[in-house]
């Protein structure tokens, strides 16, 4: 068996806040194999950033906590680790491309310095040696004339350009594993399109396992090997992507396919939307977490809360519906 690069364990994270603790995920669990992609999505507010910080440890800063739960890197437990020695380990061994590529840019920097920054720091380069290897990072990333390019500063760049600065910056010590929170988000739809191209390209490239944060399935679909979909802090369904997409099988996965223009909407042409609004999850109803919205409540959902069940290709989904024969579902 391939071994796990990535492996979460019983992941339960929260915020100390002025009105007391507040969870924010709730016994999270993914894994993530070698060069493989993993999408986590669902709606706005169901921990995804979260989960994403915590792995990366940088939920320490933004005033949060891992409440229990393991987070084993190549084996080793991060959730036990210093700040220390986190700092090693982000930025060369794992790194992060957020939302706004503007926010992680220096703007007193050309481009080229601030790739060369890294490397000279994680890799202990020379100067020449990491200017030529971040100008060297800024063709493999798709930028035109890389060595005029990499003296420019970051204003005198589009958003487009300034993603594609912080991807180079993020892979060029190598990482083993990318973790990119809505990448495209900021950007223009046909920018937006580019950015997932050179992500897929380069995950083909370089074998990099990735951990994509999205919203959006269609994103998901493009670029995933496996899919985990959140609800309320907690993954409700994870697999690979083509099961998830063609056999999904929990209420809350159906109704966010349905939700994509194009897929059913095209046919049925208005767009589907699952009723109600997402719980928080510090008041959240009792068994299923999603029985409220759910359009095959039973008495048991209402009492139980339903595990992670696994089929036998790894398909895990908690829903009750599962354990009875499902009619239209
Ligand atoms: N700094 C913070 N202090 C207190 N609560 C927080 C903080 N950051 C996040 N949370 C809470 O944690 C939960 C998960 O938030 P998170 O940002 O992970 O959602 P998300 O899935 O990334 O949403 P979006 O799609 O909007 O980015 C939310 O209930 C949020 O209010
Ligand atoms: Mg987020």
């Amino acid at each position: 068996m391939t071994q796990n690069l990535l492996e979460v364990r019983n992941l339960t994270t929260g915020f100390h806040t002025e009105r007391g603790f507040v969870k924010a995920t709730d016994r999270v669990s993914l894994a993530i194999q070698e060069g493989q992609t993993l999408c986590i999505v669902g709606e706005s507010g169901s921990g995804k950033s979260v989960t994403s910080l915590a792995i990366m440890r940088l939920i320490d800063y933004a005033g949060g906590f891992i409440e229990s739960g393991e987070v084993l890197f190549k084996g080793d437990n991060l959730a036990a680790k210093k700040q220390t020695d986190m700092m090693r380990i982000r930025g060369s061994k794992m790194s992060m491309i957020f939302q706004d590529p503007m926010s992680a840019l220096n703007p007193v920097f050309s481009v080229g310095d601030q790739i060369a920054e890294t490397l000279r720091i994680h890799k202990h380069m020379s100067d020449k040696a990491a200017w030529n290897k971040a100008v060297e990072m800024l063709r493999l990333v798709g930028i035109p004339s890389p060595e005029i390019r990499a003296r420019q500063y970051p204003h005198e760049m589009s958003g487009g350009m300034c993603q594609r600065v912080v991807i180079a910056m993020a892979l060029a010590c190598d990482p083993e594993l990318l973790i990119a929170d809505e990448p495209t988000t900021a950007l223009d739809v046909t920018v937006q399109a580019q950015i997932l191209d050179l992500l897929a390209k380069l995950k083909r490239e370089l074998n990099t396992s990735i951990l994509l944060i999205t919203h959006d399935m269609g994103v998901a679909a493009e670029i995933a090997d496996r899919i985990a979909v959140m609800y309320a802090g907690a993954i409700v369904e994870e697999g690979a992507v083509d099961e998830v997409f063609e056999q999904p099988r929990h209420p809350y996965t159906i109704g966010l396919l349905r939700s994509i223009p194009g897929i059913e909407g095209e046919r049925g042409g208005e767009l589907y939307t699952i009723k109600g609004s997402i719980p928080s999850i510090n008041e959240l109803p009792s068994g299923c977490r999603f029985h409220p919205r759910c359009p095959h409540v039973m008495e048991r959902c209402l009492r139980e809360e339903p595990p992670l069940m696994a089929d036998e290709r790894g398909h895990r989904a908690a829903c009750w519906l599962d354990e009875v024969p499902k009619e239209g579902a």
